[in-house]
């Protein structure tokens, strides 16, 4: 398995094996903060196929009040292992590793993750790996799907930090 940046030409393959909702895709606008700089889209590889990828939002989560409680601080977005079958494998933690590495290597002090409330073994993984949880926040998203209806999504999550040596 190995971590490497995204690349314009990795679109198509992300989205056979890992399809996203609406169009642009996610991987797609991921990809778009990626050329400008805003993110940083990583994607796990195992045998020439994608397994998992997320984000580093480097301005952080868009929740204002997250933004408030903590600024400078870059998020982990849209952390994701597919197929459900090759989670617990090490995966999901060397993309969260990847994501600190870079962060650190910015110089930044700290990094976030959000997870919904109703996902206890996402947020028992985070904590393992040093995240504590630290403010409440509710997610609100939204994304158009193939006819062109925008939905909107509200998730209520908590946001854990984790200080960066
Ligand atoms: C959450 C998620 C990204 C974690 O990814 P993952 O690859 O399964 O994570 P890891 O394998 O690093 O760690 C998860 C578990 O595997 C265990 N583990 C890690 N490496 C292992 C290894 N080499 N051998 C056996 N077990 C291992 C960990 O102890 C952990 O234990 P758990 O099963 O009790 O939770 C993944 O489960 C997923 O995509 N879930 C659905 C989407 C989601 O919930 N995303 C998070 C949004 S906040």
């Amino acid at each position: 398995m190995k971590i490497s940046e995204c690349r314009e030409e990795d679109l198509a393959l992300l989205e056979q094996h890992m399809p996203t909702l609406g169009a642009p895709s996610r991987h797609a606008l991921r990809f778009a903060r990626h050329a400008e700089g805003t993110g940083t889209y990583l994607v796990a590889w195992y045998e020439g196929v994608p397994v998992g990828s997320c984000e580093v939002r480097w301005d952080g989560c868009a929740a204002p009040e997250i933004q408030a409680a903590h600024p400078g601080y870059p998020e982990v977005n849209g952390l994701g292992v597919w197929p459900g079958t090759l989670r617990s494998q090490g995966i999901g933690t060397a993309l969260i590793r990847a994501a600190e590495e870079r962060a650190s290597g910015r110089g930044a002090a700290g990094i976030g993750l959000g997870v919904e409330k109703n996902n206890p073994r996402a947020e028992a993984l985070y904590k393992r790996l040093g995240y504590r949880p630290a403010t409440p926040y509710l997610d609100c998203w939204s994304y158009q799907d193939g006819v062109g209806v925008t939905h909107r999504v509200a998730d209520a999550c908590t946001f854990l930090v984790k200080e960066l040596p």
